[in-house]
């Protein structure tokens, strides 16, 4: 069974996806990291993210795994680098090309295939696994979304620096020409800005009540 949970930086999919998954026994996967790999490979060579032919390179050459929930490049645990700004930014970048896209694809489905999964994304419920049982979109305005972001990193950066930097992903995320940051026409949308985590998973869990009651 697959469960997708798609909507933009910061609506809360990762945090409701983790515990979603905890609830149900289910693998969370975090399709966001996949990129964030591709990212960090890439950065860490000295290379340019914008630069389309360098990162599809990257993108082949590396093997992504994942090991009790964390990211592995080439067998490698990277999960405590890939939350820096740098990636945060870049990944947006390296998520834009279909070709790196094709590959990210491939492999969430191949990790996936024999498991039950709460996932999230940006487009879980579009391009990766349409055909899931269970799909949501989560939405919530910018600044609450800058909001968590502070809450969650406060090191570093000011209210202002982040909200740019979300505005920014956003308008990235949705003007890819393929895998943009869209709700499915059968997602379920809830808008989390004024939930909390536990009212979120509530309505969540509701949605799939009939068959986990
Ligand atoms: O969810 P996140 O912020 O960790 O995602 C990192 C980047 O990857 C972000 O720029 C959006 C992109 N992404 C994507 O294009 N498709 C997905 N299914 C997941 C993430």
């Amino acid at each position: 069974m697959t469960v997708a949970i798609d909507g933009p930086a910061g609506c809360g999919k990762s945090t409701i996806a983790k515990l979603i998954a905890k609830r149900l026994g289910f693998y969370f996967l975090n399709t966001g990291s996949f990129y964030r790999a591709v990212t960090y490979a890439h950065l860490q060579k000295g290379l340019d993210p914008r630069d389309r032919e360098s990162v599809l390179k990257t993108a082949s050459s590396i093997t992504i795994t994942v090991d009790h929930g964390n990211i592995c490049i080439d067998g490698v645990d990277v999960e405590d680098k890939l939350h820096g700004p740098d990636v945060d930014l870049n990944a947006s970048y390296v998520s834009s090309d279909p070709r790196v896209r094709e590959i990210i694809t491939d492999r969430v489905r191949t990790i996936a295939s024999d498991m039950d999964i709460v996932t999230e994304g940006r487009d879980t419920t579009t391009v990766i696994f349409p055909d899931a049982e269970y799909k949501f979109y989560f939405d919530a305005s910018s600044t609450v979304r800058a909001e968590r972001r502070i809450k969650q990193h406060p090191e570093g950066q000011t209210f202002e620096e982040v909200l740019r930097l979300i505005e920014q992903r956003d308008e990235n995320d949705r003007n890819k020409e393929v895998g943009a940051l869209k709700r499915a026409k059968d997602a379920v949308y809830i808008d989390t800005s004024y939930l909390t985590i536990e009212q979120v998973c509530e309505k969540v869990v509701s949605v799939m009540g009939k068959d986990f009651a």
